[in-house]
């Protein structure tokens, strides 16, 4: 298949101008990394246009991130050559990077918290008084400066631990554009933003554009491709596969050419009756006394055996709220009503114990929350249950090996068992603790944003767990901001907003705009003394 790229390449190539629109050429790029042998690219060829937004997609573990940190100096190429501007570059370090204007966005932020807004701008980059002192209010000139040439509306003296993610991603964004970056690679951007968000962003990269930037924006989500960029390039096993104008994929293609095979972007549910309730909320309230409204308010909800009840909302909703306090990691404010599991009271039990009573807990924080990131990847995946691997006291080595290594292989995770589960990609320190806590056979799942973060092809990989799970009568319920997730597994749906379930709907015919408004303010329903739900009349 690179072949044909090359080859559709070379006959771009040699229409007259058309060279001097290639402002960046990666060629024959190869990198092994030393640490695990892991072939990360090879005989990568890569480029992009003066101007453009380019979409770099492909499955995790692909290379993509990798690639894109060759190019800002945060990682050595082993084999290749990187132009910019038709000129032969060595980039060997960041600041290499930098001189070329080139500058990245990470995955994860990397913001002082206790900082200011334009303290963290120009951290490293300080504009000095008398060529000695920082000149800080010259900073927050600057940066509100050029916060409003961008349309961004960022406040220069707001605390960046007060911000939003989407209000800490723009930070990090002008940051690159304060160091005259004029070539913004953003590896998974959208992956931590609500819908709204997106919006926002997709719209400030727009103007970006209008404004000659160059941008990459690394994404598993296809259906971006086809809204924000000009050009996509799929990645899979370390390769190129594909490179093309996004106008001529459609989002089947595309998800071929990303996972080598038909993806089916349906999922497949069993029709059945539920059985009993294993979780019943009742008048469930968090109020945190420096909030002015309670974080969860009055809540009553069902989940029965061999059902998913989905739960949709917008971040800020109480969706995290409720799932902190379901699982024992509430630190905020006061519960107060009630949990049950199989009718005996669990709320404010310690995650431990909840877990004896038969939960499992995937939460949406699988980094800092889900796995030990020091530990090597087999402990992680046993520590939950690791008294099953216990014989007079000492831990069954072979077992433990067995057991990972089956869930090795029937989840597909990239990763040797031994080394710490920090060192593998976040796709698949994701994989392990969905691994760990899906092959457990509980009585209740309680699943946080299932997805985030995971390519198709794995993300249809934990839906057909997670339907698996229902049919074999465990309650899950589902806390999702992707409303094509909970449309696809819940059997129903609970709508949340400012803390309040404000609809529950049978998923029978329900569409993502009839629940945007719901999620939005719009339309709120109430429960009738029979305790079913009906539209609320203004
Ligand atoms: N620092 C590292 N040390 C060892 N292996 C790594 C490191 N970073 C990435 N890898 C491995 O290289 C491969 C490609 O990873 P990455 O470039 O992060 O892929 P992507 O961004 O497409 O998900 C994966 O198998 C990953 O585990
Ligand atoms: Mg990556």
């Amino acid at each position: 298949m690179e072949s044909t790229i090359q080859a559709n390449v070379a006959s771009k190539d040699t229409l007259p101008g058309a060279d001097s629109n290639i402002l960046v050429e990666m060629l024959g790029i190869s990198k092994v990394y030393p640490d695990n042998n892991v072939t990360a690219n090879k005989n990568v060829n890569f480029n992009l246009q003066r101007g453009e937004i380019h979409a770099l997609v492909g499955e995790n573990g692909a290379g993509k991130t990798t690639l894109m940190k060759i190019l800002c100096g945060l990682e050595r190429a082993d084999q290749g050559t990187i132009k910019v501007d038709g000129r032969l570059v060595r980039i060997r370090s960041a600041r290499d990077a930098d001189r070329l204007g080139i500058g990245m966005v990470h995955q994860r932020f990397c913001l002082v918290e206790n900082f200011s807004v334009a303290d963290n701008i120009v951290l490293g980059k300080e504009p000095l008084q008398a060529g000695l002192f920082y000149d800080r209010a010259k900073a927050k000139r600057t940066v509100k400066a050029l916060s409003e040439d961008f349309g961004f509306e960022m406040d220069p003296n707001a605390l960046v631990g007060s911000l939003t993610v989407g209000q800490k991603q723009r930070v990090e964004i002008l940051k690159a554009l304060y160091r005259s970056s004029t070539i913004l690679i953003l590896d998974e951007p959208t992956s931590l933003l609500t819908e709204q968000e997106i919006k926002a962003f997709f719209r400030i990269l727009r103007h970006l554009k209008a404004m000659e930037y160059t941008i990459v924006i690394i994404t598993h989500k296809l259906e971006e491709v086809g809204q924000i960029s000009d050009r996509v390039t799929v990645m899979r096993e370390g390769q190129v596969v594909d490179s093309r104008p996004s106008a001529s994929l459609d989002k089947a293609t595309l998800a071929r050419l990303m996972v080598g095979k038909e993806v089916l972007l349906q999922v497949e549910k069993l029709a059945k009756e539920p059985g009993s309730a294993v979780l019943e909320i009742r008048d469930l309230t968090l109020i945190d006394p420096t909030c002015p409204r309670p974080l969860l308010a009055g809540i009553n909800l069902r989940v029965r055996a061999g059902e998913v009840l989905g739960i949709a909302g917008v971040a800020g909703n109480g969706l995290g709220e409720l799932e902190d306090v379901l699982t024992g990691m509430n630190s905020r404010g006061h519960p107060s009503g009630q949990a049950l599991i199989d009718g005996l009271e669990v709320l404010g039990l310690s995650p431990a114990r909840l877990r004896r009573k038969g939960l499992a807990y995937v939460p949406a924080d699988r980094l800092q929350r889900g796995s030990s990131l020091l530990l090597p990847l087999s402990d992680n995946l046993i520590v939950v249950d690791h008294h099953a691997f216990l014989r007079f006291g000492i831990l069954r080595h072979r077992s433990i090996s067995k057991f990972s290594n089956d869930l090795i292989k029937r989840f597909g995770i990239k990763g040797n068992m031994n080394a710490p589960i920090g060192t593998l990609s976040g796709g698949n320190i994701q994989k392990a603790v969905l691994s760990r806590e899906l092959s457990r056979r509980p009585k209740l799942l309680i699943i946080s944003e299932p997805t985030w973060g995971l390519d198709v092809a794995c993300s249809e990989f934990v839906y057909q767990e997670i339907m698996e799970m229902r049919n074999e009568e465990t309650a899950v319920l589902l806390i999702s901001s992707n409303l094509d997730e909970v449309l696809a597994l819940s059997d129903q749906v609970a709508v949340m907003y400012k803390g309040e379930v404000v609809a529950l709907f049978p998923n029978v015919g329900l569409d993502r705009e009839s629940l945007g408004g719901y999620m939005l303010g719009l339309h709120r329903q109430e429960v009738k003394k029979d305790g079913c739900w009906e539209e609320r009349v203004h």
